[in-house]
């Protein structure tokens, strides 16, 4: 919390919400808060009694079946239990539907106000879709799935590009109480088919192919070649989005969306669910190989993504919000699908690319739907960037008030960029720090409420106490001017409730490595007013232009291929991407890459094998090929000394005198160099 008074901190260089924020808001709208003293004192009531005020919140924004009788359980522990180290439970007794929240009630009051605007690849072949169209063609599809023999609890793998369908297919689920599993749709088959098993999920739905960037991506093939190790896959409904008529097909388990859903009345009522049955699975990359089924539950999710959406981005009704993330990812789940309508306000749904057909796609959106909030990765600011302020002066944007940044820390240089040339100094830029595993976000600044600085997320929301602590002794980092691990001290109502069939694991990952907190693997600093800055991964997670990789998972990729003996992959900096992946490869045979061609040859086709066990966006940057790694005397690869190498600190590669082959590391500094 900020330890200076509010003008203090603005005269040493915070800044203000510009005034053009008020201007732009919606006339009429009456403010949520009055000004940052309200947070600092909403905060203070959210952290002293969660229990109450989350209750208090979730009886005010969520509509429910049944009211629920604990706000919380346990009721008298409001940090985690060091022992138990268990996740609280929120609203317990409670029962409600998520897609009652998100389209019918506002459907009821306002059937004909747009929820959906679809952007397709191709400009001017979107279409908007009301709440009370929504509606129906939610009903129809549940119903399908319920003929499929859905039921409540169940997963649905779901694999589709950023269409209006994806959203419908996602609330189609909810509304039976099943569980939805979104796959990426950048993954390879192998990477579905390990997602559909780990979920158990009986049913995929996809789509025949997708367009991006005016590429065509063949959806239909890659879910066919996956179900060939999935046998209790039982059927796979398919949208027609392009219509070419050579996909494959499998009579009896494959149906057309198009002609199931006429097939059904539009409207069925939905299925109330208890406030802690599982809302949706999310697979995330963490420090082993192997995937995490995040599994987030339903009222504290929903709250999480209302709460942060209406105050973080200041969301009124009348507001468009455009998150330019993918469904497949959790910023598509919060901020395209759930946060805004859950707000009962409209969301872009964009299909293509910022590149495609040029480097002005989303300024042309801006101003072509008036979008009042844009929500972006900073890797997509950096491209833009660079492609020149020409690409969006000529738009009309002065219909933005918040201008969202996430997925890694935001450079001065690109916050100036997107104030000055997307903003024009009248939006509010709110730098967003979350995870797949929080939910929502968790340190934010309030638009329109809150002193920034560039870079840096600022101030917790609502019910998160942040701690930073010591990586080596695990004690927490008392006052300001602190750097160490990020934790938080007490749970909140949209934490992840456990990785799916294995809370073990999910113990182990978040609440035992620092016992009594959430641990959320990135480093951190609060600064002397009490700024928290994100300072990155500290484990063996990379993220690449706001993917989020998992090295390990890279490197079990890389093993499949004959020829290699091992690999060790590193994240490094990378303009463009923000980090870029490094694979570090031994091959059991030497002397297979004395030749350049052949060494050539070998690498492509080490990229071929990452693009194919993981998905194209998980292909390293560089491969080098070496003799042998660095190993401590227990076999232990060091890492480090290859991140040093990479960022040309071959000067400070610390203490080597455990390494069991302290020759190899001229070895690497030479194939670096002549890489
Ligand atoms: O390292 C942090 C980074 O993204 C990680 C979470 O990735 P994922 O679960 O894929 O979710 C991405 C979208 C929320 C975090 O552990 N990260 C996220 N937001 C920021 C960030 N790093 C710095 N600044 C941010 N605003």
């Amino acid at each position: 919390m900020p330890t200076k008074d509010l003008d203090l901190l603005l005269r040493e260089g915070a800044l203000q919400p510009p005034k053009g924020f008020f201007e732009r808001r919606p006339p009429n709208s009456k403010p949520f808060l009055k000004n940052f003293d309200e947070y600092l004192k909403l905060y203070k009531q959210s952290i002293d009694d969660p229990e109450k005020f989350f209750s208090q919140m979730a009886i005010e924004n969520l509509s429910w079946s049944k009211k629920f009788d604990y706000g919380r359980l346990p009721t008298n522990e409001k940090i985690f239990n060091k022992e138990t180290c268990d996740a609280a439970a929120w609203f317990v007794g409670g029962e409600l539907n998520a897609c009652y929240n998100c389209v019918d009630r506002h459907a009821l009051l306002n059937p004909n106000k747009p929820a959906i605007i679809y952007e397709a690849d191709e400009p001017n072949e979107g279409y908007i879709l009301t709440f009370g169209e929504l509606l129906k063609k939610i009903c129809q599809v549940s119903q399908i799935l319920k003929q499929l023999g859905v039921k409540k609890g169940d997963t649905v793998a779901v694999y589709l590009p950023m269409i209006p369908e994806a959203i419908i297919t996602l609330m189609a689920i909810v509304r039976i109480g099943a569980i939805h599993s979104v796959i990426f749709a950048g993954f390879s088959s192998a990477s579905l088919r390990d997602r559909i098993i780990d979920a158990n999920s009986k049913i995929v739905i996809t789509s025949d192919e997708s367009k991006r960037g005016g590429k065509i991506i063949e959806t239909k093939k890659i879910v066919d070649e996956a179900l060939k190790q999935c046998p209790a896959v039982t059927n796979v409904l398919v949208f027609k989005r392009t219509g070419n008529s050579h996909i494959p097909w499998t009579k009896g388990r494959d149906l057309w969306w198009h002609e199931e859903i006429n097939k059904y009345i539009p409207y069925i009522p939905p299925t109330a669910v208890s406030s802690e049955d599982p809302l949706f699975l999310l697979y995330t990359s963490g420090s082993t190989g192997k995937p995490k089924g995040v599994q987030h539950n339903t009222a504290g999710y929903l709250l999480g993504a209302l709460l942060t959406t209406k105050y973080v981005f200041d969301v009124h009704p009348d507001d468009i919000l455009f998150t330019a993330g993918d469904v497949g990812w959790i910023t598509g789940h919060s901020y395209v699908v759930y946060g805004p309508l859950l707000n009962g306000a409209t969301t872009v749904v964009f299909e293509g690319t910022p590149a495609y057909p040029n480097y002005s796609r989303y300024w042309e959106i801006v101003d072509k739907y008036k979008v009042t909030q844009f929500y972006v990765a900073p890797t997509a600011l950096r491209l833009l960037k660079r492609a020149g302020s020409k690409y969006v002066e000529n738009y009309d944007l002065s219909s933005l008030r918040t201008l969202g940044s996430v997925g890694e820390p935001i450079a001065p240089e690109v916050w100036e960029w997107y104030n000055e040339f997307v903003g024009r100094n009248n939006a509010h830029i709110c730098d967003t720090y979350w995870q797949t595993e929080t939910g929502s976000h968790i340190i934010a600044p309030l638009a329109g409420i809150t002193p920034t600085k560039a870079g840096s997320a600022s101030f917790p929301f609502f019910g998160i106490d942040p701690v930073i602590v010591d990586p080596v002794s695990g004690e927490e980092l008392i006052g300001n001017d602190v750097e160490g691990v990020l934790c938080v001290r007490n749970p909140w109502p949209s934490m992840a409730r456990s990785i799916w069939n294995d809370y073990n694991r999910f113990l182990d990952t978040y609440l035992k490595p620092f016992r009594g907190y959430y641990f959320t693997g990135d480093g951190a600093a609060r600064d002397k007013d009490g700024f928290y800055w994100i300072l990155g991964r500290v484990d063996d997670v990379v993220n690449v232009s706001g993917h989020r990789l998992s090295t390990a998972e890279i490197e079990s990729a890389l093993i499949e291929h004959h020829l290699v003996a091992e690999s060790a992959v590193v994240g490094f900096p990378d303009e463009l991407t923000g980090s870029a992946v490094a694979a570090f490869v031994a091959l059991k045979d030497k002397s297979l890459y004395s030749d350049d061609d052949n060494a050539n040859d070998i690498k492509k086709q080490l990229i071929v094998t990452v693009r194919k066990e993981i998905g194209p966006f998980a292909a390293p940057k560089m491969i080098l090929l070496v003799n042998d790694l660095p190993k401590t005397r227990s076999g232990k690869i060091m890492r480090r000394i290859m991140r040093k190498i990479l960022a040309g600190e071959e000067d400070q590669l610390g203490d080597v005198s455990t390494l069991s082959n302290p020759d190899v590391v001229q070895h690497l500094i030479d194939v670096v160099k002549s890489n």
